[in-house]
C-alpha cells in the first residue's frame, strides 16, 4: 500500500511504501521489485572521510546521509560558502525533524553535526579517500574540478560526480587516474529516494566499482548499474517526458494543472512533471536535455524552447522560488 505524503523540509509530496518490496527509482512512477534492505550497516568500504563538493540541494542530501547514516566524517566544500553555510542549517532542519519522529536521539543528532565540517578550499578536502562531486551539470565546470582533484589527492582517491547526464569517461580523462573515477548518482531528494545509480566509465576498475556499491550499501541505498551513456538509465527516461511535458504546455495542448494532474492520477505518479521538473531544477533540466540533444545527435532531445525561456529568466523552480508553479510562499532551498 502506497502512502503519500508531504515532507516539510523538502516541502515536496514524498513517498512511503508499506510494502517493503517496491521501492521508487525515481520520481516517475516507475516501480519495481529489490531485494529489501537490511538494517545493519557495513562498513567494509574502507573509507574514512568523505568529501562532497557542491553544497548545492544535492550536496547537502549527499552529506546529510553519509554523516548520518553511513556515520562516516564529510567535509564540505562550495565555490560559494553561504551556499556550505546553507547547507550545514538545512542539515540541522533535517535532525531536528528526525529527532521530532523519534527516528535518531538527540545524542544521535550531536554526533552527526559533529562529523560534518565546512572547508573552505578544495585542497582541505586531500584528506578524504572518497570525493563525491555535485556541482552545476556542466562539462567544462565538472572537468576543471576533476583536474584540481587530481593535484590535491593521492593516486588511491576515489573521485566520484553525481552527475546526471554527462560521460564519466570525459570527466575522468581529466585526470591521471581514471581508474579510480566513477558516476555515484544519488536521487532528489537524498535523504529520501532509495536509489543510487553507478556508473562505472570505460576505465574504471574494479576495486573502485566495488568500493563504491559498499559506500552505497553503507547509506542504505539500493543500486543499479549503468553503462556510461548519456542519461545514464534514470535521465535517458525521465527528461524526454518531462521536456515533452513543457513542450505541451507550450503549445497550450493542456494547462500546467491539468498535465500534472493526469499524471499524477491517472499513472500514479507521485508527481506530475511540471512539478517533478520545478524540484530538478529547470536549468538541471535543460542541461541533461542539451546533453542528451548534443551526444545522442536525434531531434527527438531537443530541448523545449519555453524551458530555455525559463531558464533564462532565472525561473529555475523550487530552489529559485518560481518555475512552472510560484513557491514564494513556501519554503523555497535557496531563499
Ligand atoms: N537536482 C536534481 O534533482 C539532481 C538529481 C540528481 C543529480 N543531480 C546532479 O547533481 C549536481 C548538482 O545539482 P544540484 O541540483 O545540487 O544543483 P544546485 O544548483 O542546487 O547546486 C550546485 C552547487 O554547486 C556550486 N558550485 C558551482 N560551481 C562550483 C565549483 N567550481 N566549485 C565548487 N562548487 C561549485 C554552486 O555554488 C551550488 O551551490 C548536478 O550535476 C546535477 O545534474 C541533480
Amino acid at each position: 500500500m502506497i502512502h503519500i505524503k508531504r515532507n516539510i523540509f523538502f516541502g515536496q509530496v514524498g513517498i512511503a511504501l508499506k510494502n517493503k518490496n517496491f521501492s521508487l527509482l525515481t520520481k516517475a512512477h516507475i516501480h519495481y521489485s529489490v531485494p529489501p534492505l537490511s538494517d545493519k550497516i557495513t562498513n567494509d568500504h574502507g573509507i574514512n572521510q568523505i568529501g562532497v563538493i557542491g553544497a548545492g540541494q544535492m550536496g547537502t542530501g549527499i552529506a546529510y546521509v553519509a554523516a548520518n547514516v553511513a556515520k562516516l566524517p564529510v567535509k564540505i566544500f562550495d565555490l560559494d560558502p553561504r551556499k556550505a553555510d546553507k547547507a550545514f542549517s538545512f542539515i540541522e532542519r533535517l535532525l531536528e525533524k528526525a529527532i521530532s519522529k523519534e527516528r535518531i536521539t538527540p545524542d544521535q543528532a550531536t554526533d552527526t553535526k559533529s562529523r560534518i565540517e565546512i572547508s573552505t578550499s578544495i585542497s582541505d578536502l586531500s584528506s578524504a579517500d572518497f570525493i563525491i562531486e555535485a556541482v552545476v551539470e556542466d562539462m567544462d565546470t565538472k572537468r576543471k574540478i576533476f583536474s584540481e582533484l587530481n593535484l590535491v589527492t593521492d593516486e588511491n582517491t576515489i573521485l566520484a560526480s553525481n552527475t546526471s547526464s554527462i560521460g564519466i569517461t570525459g570527466i575522468a580523462a581529466a585526470t591521471k587516474k581514471p581508474d579510480k573515477v566513477i558516476g555515484m548518482h544519488f536521487m532528489n531528494p537524498v535523504p529520501i529516494m532509495r536509489l543510487v545509480e553507478i556508473i562505472p566509465g570505460l576505465i574504471t576498475s574494479e576495486h573502485t566499482l566495488n568500493v563504491t556499491k559498499k559506500l552505497a550499501r553503507s547509506m542504505k541505498k539500493t543500486y543499479t548499474i549503468s553503462g556510461d551513456a548519456p542519461g545514464f538509465i534514470s535521465n535517458r527516461l525521465l527528461m524526454p517526458y518531462i521536456n515533452e511535458a513543457v513542450i505541451i504546455l507550450e503549445q497550450k495542448v493542456a494547462r500546467r494543472d491539468d498535465i500534472d494532474t493526469t499524471m499524477r492520477l491517472g499513472t500514479n505518479t507521485p508527481m506530475g512533471p511540471l512539478a517533478l521538473a520545478d524540484l530538478i531544477g529547470l536549468d538541471t533540466c535543460l542541461s541533461i536535455m542539451k546533453v542528451l540533444h548534443r551526444e545522442l545527435g536525434d531531434s527527438k532531445y531537443s530541448p523545449a524552447v519555453l524551458l530555455q525561456k525559463y531558464v533564462d529568466a532565472g525561473w529555475l523552480g523550487k530552489k529559485t522560488g518560481r518555475g512552472f508553479y510560484d513557491y514564494e510562499e513556501s519554503q523555497s532551498y535557496n531563499k
